[in-house]
C-alpha cells in the first residue's frame, strides 16, 4: 500500500498544499520548525484519525483558521481510496471515497502506518501510560472491534469512577458497572494478551539479530487481572478481582484495576531495561519493538503497512541504519531529516526529495 497524494488546507503551518508521492521512498528535508513533522501527523491522521503526538485534534487547525482538511489518495491492492478529514474546533468529519463515515471506525483498515520516531523511547523508559498507547494505537490498526470496545471501555471507566466518588453508594449499582466493566475489561485484556504474546515472539528474533545474538529480548504483558485463556474465564476473573478490590475502590473513590492500568515488562535477559537498560540498549529495544510491529501487520492483514521515519535515522549508529534500512525495503518510506545523509542518498536512491521552508513543501528537481 503506499500515499499518491496529500492534499492539506490550514492544516499546522499549511495553507494549501498538494503534493504527489514516489511510491517507494520519499525523503523530507529542511530546516527545525519549517513543517517537515507537520507533513508525517497528516499523513498518519489518516490511518486511525488521530495524530501521534497530540490528543488535541484542534491543535492541528492552523492559527486562526476555523477549520482544517487532510486529504489523501492511497493504494491497496490496486484499489485507490481518497481519505478527507475535516478538523473543526470540537468536530471532526471523515469522507472515504466521497461519503461521510458514519463512524470513526470506518476510516480503520484503509491505510496501515507504523512510525518511527526519536519519542519511541519513551515506549521503554516512560510511564506506563506510553506503553497503554502504543498497545492500544497497534490494535486499533489492526481490529475495529478493539477501537470500539475500548472506547467503550473508556466511557464505563469513567462512569465507574464518577459513581464511587459519591457519597453512600448503592452496592447494587456499583455490581451493575462492575458486570459491565469485567465485560469490556476482559476483552481488551484477552486482545492484548494475544498481541502482546507475537509481539514477544516476534520482537525477541529481530532483536537478536540486531544485537548479534548477543541480547535476549522478553516483552510480558503485566496486567492486575490474571490472564485467561478463554474470554469467559476472563471476565469472570475480573468480576473476582473487582470483588477483591472492591474496598480499596471505595475507599480511594477510582477504579485501581483493569486494562487502565496496566502495563508492560520489557526485559533484556533477566534485567528490567527500563530501569538497567543503557541508554542504547533501551534505543535498540524500542527499535526492536517497531520492527515488529510492521511484522505483526503484515502477518495479519497481508499488506506491508507505509512507514514514516521522523528524524530517526541520525539517533542510530551506522549498523543500526543499516539494518533499519535494509528491514524496511519493501514499504513505501517516508524519511525526515534535516540534512541527507551520503548512505540514504547512496542506498535510497529510486527516490523523491522535498524540500519543505515555512509551510511549503516543493520537490527537488533532479536531472
Ligand atoms: N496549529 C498550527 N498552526 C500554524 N502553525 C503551526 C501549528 N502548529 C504548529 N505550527 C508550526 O509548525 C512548525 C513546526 O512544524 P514541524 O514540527 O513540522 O517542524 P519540523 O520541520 O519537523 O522541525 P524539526 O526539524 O525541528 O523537527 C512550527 O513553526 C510551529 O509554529
Ligand atoms: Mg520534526
Amino acid at each position: 500500500m503506499y500515499f499518491k497524494n496529500l492534499k492539506l488546507q490550514d492544516f499546522r503551518n499549511y495553507d494549501q498544499e498538494k503534493v504527489e508521492f514516489h511510491p517507494k521512498v520519499n525523503i523530507i528535508t529542511g530546516n527545525n520548525a519549517q513543517g517537515k513533522t507537520n507533513i508525517l501527523e497528516a499523513l498518519y491522521m489518516m490511518s486511525l484519525s488521530k495524530s501521534f503526538r497530540t490528543n488535541k485534534d484542534s491543535e492541528m487547525i492552523g492559527f486562526g483558521k476555523n477549520l482544517a482538511r487532510i486529504k489523501s489518495s492511497s493504494f491497496k491492492d490496486d484499489r485507490q481510496i481518497d481519505i478527507e478529514i475535516i478538523l473543526e474546533e470540537g468536530q471532526k468529519t471523515i469522507k472515504i471515497d466521497g461519503l461521510k463515515a458514519n463512524k470513526i471506525s470506518e476510516i480503520l483498515e484503509n491505510v496501515y502506518i507504523v512510525i518511527f520516531s526519536p519519542e519511541d523511547i519513551g515506549i521503554i523508559k516512560g510511564e506506563p501510560e506510553k506503553r497503554r498507547k502504543f498497545i492500544n494505537r497497534e490494535l486499533c490498526q489492526l481490529k475495529p472491534v478493539y477501537y470500539s470496545n475500548l472506547g467503550r471501555y473508556k466511557k464505563i471507566v469513567q462512569q465507574r469512577n464518577h459513581l464511587l466518588k459519591q457519597d453512600n453508594i448503592n452496592p447494587d449499582v456499583l455490581s451493575v458497572w462492575n458486570q459491565e466493566f469485567a465485560d469490556m475489561g476482559a476483552r481488551i485484556i484477552r486482545e492484548r494478551e494475544i498481541f502482546i504474546k507475537k509481539l514477544d515472539k516476534i520482537s525477541r528474533e529481530i532483536h537478536k539479530k540486531i544485537t548479534d545474538g548477543k541480547e535476549n529480548l522478553t516483552i510480558i504483558y503485566d496486567s492486575d487481572v490474571t490472564c485467561k485463556e478463554s474470554l469467559r474465564d476472563q471476565i469472570e476473573e475480573f468480576q473476582r478481582k473487582l470483588q477483591k478490590n472492591a474496598q480499596n475502590d471505595l475507599f480511594r473513590k477510582t477504579s485501581t484495576v483493569g486494562p487502565h492500568k496496566d502495563d508492560l515488562k520489557i526485559m533484556i535477559d533477566e534485567m528490567d531495561i527500563r530501569n538497567f537498560g543503557s541508554q542504547g540498549q533501551q534505543r535498540t529495544a524500542a527499535l526492536s519493538l517497531k520492527l515488529a510491529e510492521i511484522e505483526i501487520i503484515r502477518e495479519e492483514t497481508g499488506e506491508i503497512p507505509i512507514l514514516l521515519l521522523d528524524d530517526v535515522l541520525s539517533e542510530l549508529d551506522f549498523s543500526r541504519q543499516k539494518f533499519l534500512i535494509s528491514s524496511l525495503r519493501e514499504a513505501q518510506l517516508f524519511i525526515t531529516t534535516t540534512e541527507i545523509s551520503d548512505y540514504v542518498r547512496d542506498t535510497l536512491t529510486d527516490n523523491f526529495i522535498f524540500t519543505v521552508q515555512g509551510g511549503k513543501i516543493r520537490r527537488e528537481q533532479t536531472f
